[in-house]
């Protein structure tokens, strides 16, 4: 491997797990105002295998694509201009999205105002297990909702990647927080900060519960629903923030007719963000759960594992350099 080639894991045709291919391909470089971060891991996202099949982001895409927005890593070089990162910083972020950011490869570069100092208290591992999940709980929670003490929010998926950051940005903020997971998540959850559970698998959450001021829904219309079954148990003018999938014409034309608002929602890069999601990590009040890491080698084996949509917060990939 010269210094002008790195790692990576790309895809030509969109298909299954094994249209991933480990290749040596050449090294980005930083143009003026980007930073080369040296990746030590990459978190793995549900969008990452929607794309990898031709859905998702895959319509942005040109081929060869490497795949991977959740980055952890150390800066290895800094192009002209940049005066807030330094060679030797530890960083973290979610570059470039929706455009590729080639998270999966040993370097990467982006913007230096998208990348944030890495939590001092996580490895990498944990460290790129963040960004993506907890930027969009963060803009869902904090940025589109203005979550307020008080306020009952409901949150679908909540043992999942973005369910466990909201849930705990919902309680940070004072909220009162309802979350649907299967049983076997509820002491977790609790943990966490979730007030009520509901468990998906035997009960209807709009069996259990009513007077939400806020949803915010991670299973979306495709799976029973969702989103449009959400709508019943807001208050008048209540928000659903629906995340996977948006808000067709059916689920606006529905949300009009029951008096609530319902909103479409697409993470964006915040570095900002990330410093304050830090702090938050690193005074001990947001935790982050990796339920299994994998060698950049078996990337295939994680997108299968992020694909069966069971995750225990998140799944990472692990670079040795
Ligand atoms: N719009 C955006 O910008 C944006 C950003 C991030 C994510 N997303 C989307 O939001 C969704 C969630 O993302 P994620 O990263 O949190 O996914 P994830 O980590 O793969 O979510 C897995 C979790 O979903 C739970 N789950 C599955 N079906 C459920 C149901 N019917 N009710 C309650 N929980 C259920 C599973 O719990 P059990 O194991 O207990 O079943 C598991 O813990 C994905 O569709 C993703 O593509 C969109």
């Amino acid at each position: 491997m010269s210094e002008h080639t790195m790692r990576a894991v790309t895809v030509t045709k969109f298909g299954g797990p094994q249209v991933l291919t480990l290749q040596e391909v050449a090294r980005p470089e930083p143009l003026p105002t980007e930073v080369l971060v040296r990746v030590h891991a990459a978190g793995v996202n549900p969008v990452d295998w929607k794309t990898r099949e031709g859905q998702g982001m895959a319509g942005l895409q040109t081929f060869p694509l490497i795949l991977g927005w959740d980055v952890s890593g150390v800066v290895e070089e800094v192009g002209f201009g940049v005066t807030t990162l330094a060679p030797g910083d530890e960083v973290y972020g979610m570059p470039w999205f929706p455009r590729a950011a080639g998270g999966y490869a040993e370097y990467v570069t982006a913007p230096a105002r998208q990348w944030a100092r890495k939590p001092a208290t996580l490895d990498h591992a944990h460290a790129a297990a963040v960004p993506l999940a907890a930027l969009t709980a963060w803009q869902t929670v904090v940025d589109t909702a203005h979550v307020q003490a008080g306020q009952r929010v409901l949150i679908t998926a909540a043992a999942g990647g973005v369910g466990h950051f909201a849930v705990q940005f919902a309680r940070h903020l004072g909220a009162h927080v309802i979350a649907t997971a299967r049983a076997a998540r509820h002491p977790w959850l609790k943990e966490l900060g979730a007030d009520e559970t509901i468990d998906y698998t035997t009960t209807r959450f709009e069996d259990a519960t009513h007077d939400i001021d806020v949803v915010i829904d991670l299973v979306g219309d495709t799976h029973d629903r969702t989103s449009t079954r959400s709508l019943t148990v807001l208050r008048p003018g209540g928000l659903l923030v629906a995340v996977p999938a948006g808000v067709s014409p059916e689920l606006a034309r529905a949300a009009e007719t029951a008096g609530v608002r319902a909103t479409p929602y697409l993470v964006e890069p915040d570095g900002a963000a990330l410093t304050t999601i830090a702090d938050l990590i690193d005074a001990g009040k947001i935790t982050v759960e990796v339920e299994e890491t994998f060698p950049l080698t078996q990337t295939g084996a994680a997108h299968t594992r992020i694909q069966a949509g069971r995750t225990r917060g998140k799944i990472v990939l692990t670079l040795t350099h």
